[in-house]
């Protein structure tokens, strides 16, 4: 290695020129931050050629593994063809061959595929997409989205506005668009709620918005298919869109393709994003059901069009590595392995519910929350505890006092035990930290 051979030196350099999201950096160097320089199967490796298993699939969208052979001849393939070119009047092959791809697999009637680059984006689109389909029928006055309590749908102004607070992110309220917001799946009434709410506003609704089964960013809230597909039946029978964002729990992370299946939903707008490329590159979708894409057809030029549009969008190298993973999830029989390997995990993080020092467990498949039970006055549990287990090997980041532990669907029962034995010792060490403090 020819330039900064230490961790140590990488951070300085990378607080000296990065800017970090979610990140304060007036301590990132400090904090002792992973610099990765490689991956390969579930481990990154830092610049030291220290091995961490990663346990968050790189913030939720590893499914594969890094580096994984099959997807990186898929990327060169098309590198060789193509990188990028324009979807604003013209298409592209990698597009069309993804979007014929993924309507074979997604929960949505004859669908049309909006592409973007994250999956705030893809929300964002849906929230204008849901505003503009009410607006071409002539319906002007529905301006209000019915979203749920500790909602997190992203962080452009549209999405963060459907999302809840929370995340230090309160002080963009006032650039936030007023929603009807009821509560999340903390409360166990929370379908009761949100169906009397939609009684109550549904002329003005121009959409409901969920995350389907889990509210990942909420510190993995969890609820069940029924409720779920209670709440899907009230929204559509008054003919209000429907939309799922399952930017996070897409892809297997829940023990099926996608949540909306194991609730027996089929949304009239879906959002997708994180593990559509498998975790390789910045790829997102906001897919619309037929009725809803239809309202959009018009004259030329005319105001039925959806004028909106991203200059990546349908990346052809991300959309042939997209296209590459759907296949290679079917080959490899992943998503039926992922729910067997959620099993094992929920097994294997039993002992780490035992702990006194641990809350409660949280998980739907893969997705798993952690929460601590901290004393009266401790700080920073999740925090401490995380850095304990990077210090082990396991790569693992904190919601506030939620440990969440998201492994690729690739996962093996060895790790998902390296995984839960980690995470224990951790607790235990900063439990025991705390006693003696
Ligand atoms: C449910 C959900 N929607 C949207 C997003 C935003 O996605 P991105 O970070 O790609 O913009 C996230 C990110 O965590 C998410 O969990």
């Amino acid at each position: 290695m020819t330039e900064g051979s230490t961790a140590g030196e990488w951070a300085r350099r990378d607080a000296a020129a990065v800017w970090h999201g979610f990140t304060q950096m007036a301590v990132y160097e400090q904090s002792t931050p992973v610099i990765v320089e490689r991956g390969e199967g579930n481990y990154l490796y830092d610049t030291d050629g220290r091995r961490y298993l990663d346990a968050i699939s790189s913030l939720w969208v590893t499914t594969l593994g890094h580096a994984d052979r099959d997807l990186n001849r898929a990327a060169r393939d098309q590198l060789d063809l193509i990188s990028h070119s324009t979807l604003l009047g013209n298409g592209n092959v990698a597009a069309v061959r993804l979007a014929e791809a993924l309507a074979e697999v997604v929960p949505v009637t004859e669908p049309h595929f909006l592409f973007a680059s994250d999956g705030a984006t893809a929300v964002e689109q849906a929230v204008k997409i849901a505003f503009q389909y009410w607006h071409n029928q002539g319906v002007t006055d529905r301006t209000a989205y019915l979203a749920l309590g500790q909602a997190y749908h992203g962080d452009s102004v549209g999405s963060l506005s459907v999302g809840d607070g929370g995340f230090g992110t309160d002080l963009f309220d006032p650039l936030r668009f007023p929603v009807v917001r009821t509560p999340g799946y903390d409360d166990p009434d929370w379908v009761a709620k949100a169906v009397a709410a939609v009684d109550e506003h549904h002329p003005t609704l121009a959409a409901a918005v969920i995350e389907p089964l889990v509210q990942g960013a909420a510190g993995m809230l969890v609820t069940d298919p029924e409720p779920v597909a209670a709440f899907a039946a009230a929204v559509q029978a008054r003919g209000i869109p429907l939309v799922c964002d399952e930017v996070a729990t897409g892809f297997g992370r829940t023990g099926a393709m996608f949540a909306s299946e194991l609730c027996g939903i089929r949304p009239d707008i879906m959002c997708l994003g994180k593990g559509i490329t498998g975790g390789y590159l910045p790829l997102s979708a906001t897919v619309a059901a037929s009725h809803v894409y239809e309202a959009f057809l018009g004259e030329d030029l005319g105001p039925r069009t959806f004028y909106h549009g991203h200059s990546y969008s349908g990346n052809a190298l991300a959309c042939a590595v997209a296209a590459r993973h759907l296949e290679l999830l079917a080959e490899r029989g992943l998503i039926e392995r992922a729910a067997i390997a959620a099993e094992r995990l929920g097994a294997a993080l039993d002992a780490v519910a035992a702990l006194d020092a641990v809350k409660e467990v949280r998980r739907r498949g893969l997705m798993t929350g952690v929460e601590l039970d901290p004393p009266p006055g401790a700080s920073r549990w999740g925090r401490k505890v995380c850095a304990a287990a990077v210090r082990a090997g396991v790569l693992l980041r904190p919601l506030g006092d939620v440990v969440v532990v998201m492994p690729p669907l690739s996962i093996t029962d060895a790790e998902i035990d390296t995984i839960a034995r980690t995470l224990a010792a951790a607790v235990d060490e900063v439990a025991a930290e705390e006693a003696s403090a």
